[in-house]
């Protein structure tokens, strides 16, 4: 069988276990796969960093369209972050033909329909079940294994910094300054952490969520959001007098009585009891309640380069797998969803 060709852009945090991945678990993911994986090129800023991954020098480029335009990728990896380039990159790449992942939760968020839209016209699939809450099997869940279900509310900690950073304040008592740098060493956070502590990682999340959990579309800027940078240790200590403690929480619910959704990102006092009570550090969870199911917990490791690669790598051999099998053609998507009503949102 004809090898499958991989091209990564964007050698981050998750980049570059992605690529570790692809290069050394080649063979176990061909045989998942049914034909083999081939890294066909990764896109970077500066080719001359050393990265210490032993590929051959001839991968490497600083010139990602032109990778995605060489015409023979099966697969474009997206990790560049951020709208643009990402954007233009992702519809380059689908209009060659090939299959997009992506865990860019900023690039579905803003241009979501547009995405999905371009892969339907070019039968190719768009996946990213990377882009919200990490290693959590979330996003398939939601779309697929919910799909006959009536979902009414999801309440979750989808950022890892920001619970990391809240529960430093809470283990130690000190500030907020300290405990951002921690999170960003330990690589959880975003290049720029003002989105992970202002709350616009977790508002992107939300409206990927949206889309498919209520197959609505609401513009990030509509999502009400307040960020952390506020929470002090007297209010991380005024949490636990209450017997409660200071959660990032993000809130998608239908008000009753009236049509759409409403998307909200704060810092809140939970009550220990509650299950998002007791996520920790990086980890993420989110509570699904449907009309069927009834409540669900999802939780795990929400940041990070292992933990978000993997998730990377499960849409990379679902996405091959479906080239395998001959179908180009992208699986029905919610995400090219009605324009919704979201009222009482800003
Ligand atoms: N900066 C994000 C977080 C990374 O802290 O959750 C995962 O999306």
């Amino acid at each position: 069988t004809a090898p499958l060709k991989v091209a990564v852009l964007g050698c981050g945090v998750v980049g570059t276990e992605v690529v570790r991945r692809l290069h050394s678990s080649a063979p176990d993911l061909a045989a998942r796969i049914g034909a083999p994986v081939e890294l066909a090129g990764v896109a970077v800023r500066d080719t001359r960093r050393p990265r210490g991954l032993g590929l051959d020098p001839g991968l490497w480029t600083d010139d990602p369209l032109a990778l995605v335009k060489r015409g023979d990728i099966d697969i474009v990896v997206e990790l560049l972050g951020g709208t643009e380039p990402a954007r233009s990159l992702a519809v380059a790449a689908m209009e060659q033909g090939a299959s997009v992942v992506s865990a860019n939760k900023a690039l579905l968020a803003e241009h979501g329909p547009l995405l999905h839209e371009s892969a339907a016209r070019h039968g190719v699939d768009l996946l990213y079940e990377a882009s919200v809450a990490g290693a959590v099997p979330l996003l398939r869940p939601l779309r697929d294994s919910l799909g006959g279900d009536r979902i009414t509310r999801i309440t979750g900690v989808v950022n890892g910094t920001t619970n990391y950073i809240l529960d430093r304040m809470t283990e130690t008592g000190g500030g907020f300054a300290a405990a951002l740098r921690e999170a960003v060493d330990h690589g959880y956070a975003e290049a720029d952490p003002t989105a992970d502590v202002e709350g616009l990682d977790a508002a992107a999340k939300a409206v990927v969520l949206a889309a498919l959990a209520f197959g609505v579309r609401v513009p990030p800027a509509d999502v009400r959001r307040e960020g952390i940078t506020g929470v002090t240790a007297a209010d991380v200590a005024d949490a636990r007098a209450l017997g409660r403690v200071v959660k990032p929480v993000t809130v998608l619910e239908r008000p009753t009585g009236r049509d759409g959704v409403l998307l909200r990102v704060h810092p809140a006092m939970v009550a220990r009891a509650h299950p998002l009570a007791e996520v920790r550090g990086a980890d993420n969870a989110v509570l699904v309640e449907a009309a069927d199911a009834g409540p669900l917990l999802f939780r795990g490791a929400g940041a990070g380069g292992v933990p978000t690669a993997g998730a990377v790598l499960g849409d990379v051999v679902a996405a091959a797998r479906r080239r395998v099998l001959g179908h180009r053609g992208a699986a029905p998507q919610t995400l090219v969803a009605r324009s919704g009503a979201v009222p009482g949102a800003r």
